[in-house]
């Protein structure tokens, strides 16, 4: 069994205008990632925020900045958004003609790259850029909202990844995101999953702190 869950809060679920306190509320809670959702109104329908934001952000935490970009032709910002301090850049598989130059560029910016993929996009659209990222973004939901409903079929897809990890020696980690709470945490046990992106469930726990540990807890026994 794995020691360690990561666990890092969207702050698409946070108040903006209330931004500094709500960054806090993760360091308060004992974690160290934070998800940027970045989202641009054309591969999602939603937009959210850009380089800017994250860039006043980063002078204001430590916190780890892992941007998950719902983009089109993402490579069009990989330098603005390396730039704005970002540590772990993901692009979507679906969002861009030319997925391992995207990756590579992410590497260049030496940053570490992650891919993500839409619930039904299958495992073997990125099945050769594997050896060139550190994280799989697996998605849970239809990408754009937070507070959706986690898909079920998911945990299985979970399980067949970390399969092809470990068949292959591979040394990405996986994370999972969309509708990731207390009661679905326990679906998402023994498949072989490192990180887990929560939104709604942690901004709107009453204690953040007992959030963490019940989520952690739930998960390990
Ligand atoms: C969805 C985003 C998620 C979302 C997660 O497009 O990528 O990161 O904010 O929020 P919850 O946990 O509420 O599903
Ligand atoms: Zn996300």
């Amino acid at each position: 069994m794995k020691e360690s869950l990561i666990i890092s809060p969207s702050i698409l679920s946070a108040d903006f205008s209330d931004i500094r306190n709500e960054i806090e509320e993760i360091s308060s809670s004992g974690l160290d990632y934070v998800h940027l959702d970045v989202m641009d109104g054309m591969f999602v329908p939603n937009i959210t925020f850009g380089p800017k934001f994250i860039s006043d952000l980063r002078s204001k935490t430590d916190l780890v900045f892992d941007a998950h970009l719902m983009i089109e032709s993402p490579e069009r910002y990989i330098h603005d958004f390396a730039s704005a301090g970002c540590d772990i850049i993901t692009v979507h598989a679906e969002a861009t003609k030319h997925l391992d130059r995207a990756i590579n560029m992410i590497k260049e910016e030496g940053k570490s790259a992650g891919v993500s993929i839409n619930p039904a996009t299958s495992l073997s659209e990125i099945e050769e850029i594997l050896p060139s990222v550190d994280y799989v973004l697996v998605m849970s939901v239809n990408p754009g909202f937070g507070g959706q409903k986690f898909i079920s079929y998911i945990p299985d897809k979970i399980k067949r990844l970390s399969e092809m990890r470990a068949d292959s020696g591979y040394s990405f980690l996986i994370n999972v995101d969309g509708g990731v709470n207390l009661s679905t945490i326990e679906l998402l046990k023994d498949t072989g999953l490192d990180m887990v992106v929560t939104g709604s469930a942690f901004f709107n726990a009453p204690d953040k702190e007992i959030f963490v540990h019940t989520l952690m807890e739930k998960f390990f026994n």
